[in-house]
């Protein structure tokens, strides 16, 4: 109640002229911040950002002085615009990427969950991989993050930022809620997934996530973390973020050497049940 009082003054002062509009919170910033606090620069270090989008991050990192900065994104012909519920054909190369500041640059379209290992590896070896607001669009977060583990050096360092649950039952465990439009126990409810669905169990309407067509998995914080040290990270750090209601995480973490885990509670030494190396 208090906070869309707060949002619709706030809308009128940005009408006014009184306030400046901005996408709040700023936590991309915050983020980034926090890198620059443990990196001031990036001098010798091989950047790759997934998912770029507005290219924000992009000049924040490029702004660092990186020797090389590879975005990689998803080829715009498949990039559905949920918000206006129609396709969006993106540039080749967005209009941003010319005024980044960085001389090593270079933007890709591909799906790094599914290029071929092959072009995977192609893209190189990385000091720093950022990721925010993409792990949730993807169907296999394990593989995913196992896939961004293999594409960084050793000693490299992964900042990651994701949506997790609303679910007032599932948030305080350690799983993840799938958005299947056809289960029963998914939030959004409705025949058009192209459309902005609020969620019916969020406790109060004004927090209601608009849960996107496009997002697949939210896990819980505890689903993330767990993922994290599967895949064989370490020093996992959470970067705080002003975020209401722990509705998105970020973290930072670092490749060691440790392969990651293998499942078995018997049987053979190493277990078949490993998390694999396989792209
Ligand atoms: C919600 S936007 C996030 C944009 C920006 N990074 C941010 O934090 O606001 C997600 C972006 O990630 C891209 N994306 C999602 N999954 C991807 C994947 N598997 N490979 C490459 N790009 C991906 C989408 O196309 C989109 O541009």
């Amino acid at each position: 109640m208090l906070r869309s009082l707060k949002k619709n003054v706030r809308r009128v002062l940005e009408k006014l002229g009184i306030l400046t509009p901005y996408d709040p919170p700023n936590y991309r910033g915050l983020i980034f911040a926090d890198l620059k606090r443990r990196w001031p620069h990036l001098h010798g270090k091989k950047v790759l950002e997934i998912g770029p989008k507005d290219g924000k991050d992009s000049a924040r990192l490029a702004s660092l002085d990186p020797e090389s900065l590879t975005m990689i994104d998803i080829p715009s012909d498949y990039t559905l615009n949920v918000t206006s519920s129609t396709m969006t054909v993106r540039e080749k190369l967005p209009r941003w990427f010319q005024d980044l500041p960085c001389q090593n640059k270079s933007y890709r379209e591909g799906n790094i969950l599914y290029l071929p290992p092959e072009e995977l590896l192609h893209l190189g070896q990385f000091d720093l991989i950022w990721c925010t607001g993409v792990l949730y669009h993807n169907p296999e977060p394990l593989r995913f993050l196992k896939r961004l583990f293999l594409l960084l050096n050793s000693g490299g360092r992964l900042i990651l930022e994701t949506s997790l649950t609303r679910h007032p039952r599932l948030k305080s465990h350690n799983c993840v809620e799938i958005l299947w439009p056809k289960s029963e126990l998914c939030l959004r409810v409705g025949a058009d997934d192209q459309r902005l669905i609020p969620s019916l169990l969020v406790p109060e309407a004004e927090q209601s996530l608009s849960i996107q067509s496009n997002v697949s998995h939210l896990p819980s914080r505890k689903a993330v973390l767990s993922w994290m040290e599967m895949c064989g990270f370490n020093n996992i750090e959470e970067i705080s973020i002003p975020i209401p209601d722990q509705a998105r995480m970020a973290l930072t973490a670092i490749k060691g050497d440790f392969d990651g885990f293998s499942y078995s509670n018997r049987g053979p030494s190493p277990s078949p049940y490993t998390i694999g190396q396989s792209l």
